[in-house]
């Protein structure tokens, strides 16, 4: 969701909130077509997904930055690590992580630009003291960048360098951890010094979905889903990032791709698809998707031997959610 936004998704049956970059959220409750957002898999009438002029990302490399604020554990790094440099890897099997990131590329500007197909990892910092705190302000998100760019931990890529903020647990951002399960946006000159995209995404419970039910849904008899790599916060994560970096890659600047009249309440590429990872997914149920021996959920392959479960995305061309591991 875009930064900009503050979309109510009615998912799984799950508040999904898209933060406000404005100072007055002005939640839009019960949009009766984002409610049935599940059932417009293959009947896309009524999505009026759109462009709006401005640039994809689609620099290629599309590089990436990774900010990890707070003490990160980094046997928790490695598989949020391992799924970015997934993205454009073309050795793991099929259906994997770049089969499903192709979803992503269908997209293009008015230059004939596509979103780049080639992503990678340029560069990592941390932030191991959360020296702005443990509880973060929407600014907050971009002075932490900004002061991580002037102490020269990270440059600032005017050039197709995209930036993702990663909260480390115990570390809460404004709305996110209620309402919100991760954001994008870009940064001000006046606080950053220049126009940056960046993404971050934080939760364990709610956005931890599939791997973590809230509790209304446990009692209605639904069972979580067993993370592929063996932590509901760290997949729920994977998870999230993802959807953040397809709407970052096709809505950078909150002026491409999205659907619906109000750009401070985009519905994205991966709105559209919140709760679907595979065939027949949506109303709270996940869909069809692999599970292995010792019963973990997954649908597509990383690097490494690694299992990731992420949402599908919404097809410019199949106008319907699609995802690698479809089964029809
Ligand atoms: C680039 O975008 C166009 C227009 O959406 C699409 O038809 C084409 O398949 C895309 N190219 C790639 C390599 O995905």
């Amino acid at each position: 969701m875009a930064l900009a936004a503050a979309v109510l998704l009615l998912l799984p049956g799950i508040l999904f909130t898209a933060m406000a970059a404005t100072p007055y959220p002005h939640g839009r409750g019960g949009d009766p077509l984002l409610g049935a957002s599940k059932k417009y898999e293959g009947s896309s009438d009524l999505v009026d997904l759109r462009y709006h002029m401005g640039p994809v990302l689609s620099a290629a490399p599309l590089r990436l930055y990774v900010l990890w604020y707070g003490r990160w554990d980094p046997a928790h790094q490695a598989p949020v690590r391992d799924f970015l440099l997934s993205i454009s890897d073309p050795s793991p099997p099929r259906p994997s992580v770049a089969d499903w990131w192709a979803t992503a590329a269908l997209y293009a500007d008015q230059t004939l630009a596509n979103v780049t197909r080639r992503v990678a990892l340029a560069g990592e910092a941390a932030d191991e003291s959360a020296s702005l705190g443990r509880s973060l302000s929407r600014l907050d998100i971009q002075r932490v960048l900004a002061s991580t760019v002037a102490a020269g931990h990270l440059p600032a890529d005017t050039r197709g360098g995209a930036y993702l903020v990663l909260t480390a647990p115990g570390v809460g951002v404004q709305d996110f951890c209620r309402a919100v399960c991760g954001f994008h946006y870009f940064t001000f000159p006046s606080l950053v010094g220049h126009t940056l995209p960046y993404a971050g995404g934080r939760c364990a419970d709610v956005c931890a979905y599939p791997f973590a039910l809230p509790s209304y849904m446990s009692r209605s008899g639904m069972a979580a889903l067993r993370p592929p790599n063996g932590d509901a916060g760290v997949d729920g994560m994977v998870s999230v990032i993802a959807h953040e970096l397809a709407e970052l890659a096709t809505n950078p600047l909150i002026n491409a791709w999205y659907a619906g009249e109000d750009p401070t309440a985009p519905t994205e590429i991966a709105d559209l698809c919140e709760g679907v990872y595979g065939t027949g997914g949506g109303g709270g149920y996940a869909g069809k998707v692999a599970v292995d021996k010792q019963g973990r959920s997954w649908n597509v392959n990383g690097r490494k031997g690694r299992k990731f479960l992420v949402q599908w995305l919404w097809s410019p061309e199949a106008k319907a959610c699609v995802g690698p591991n479809a089964s029809d």
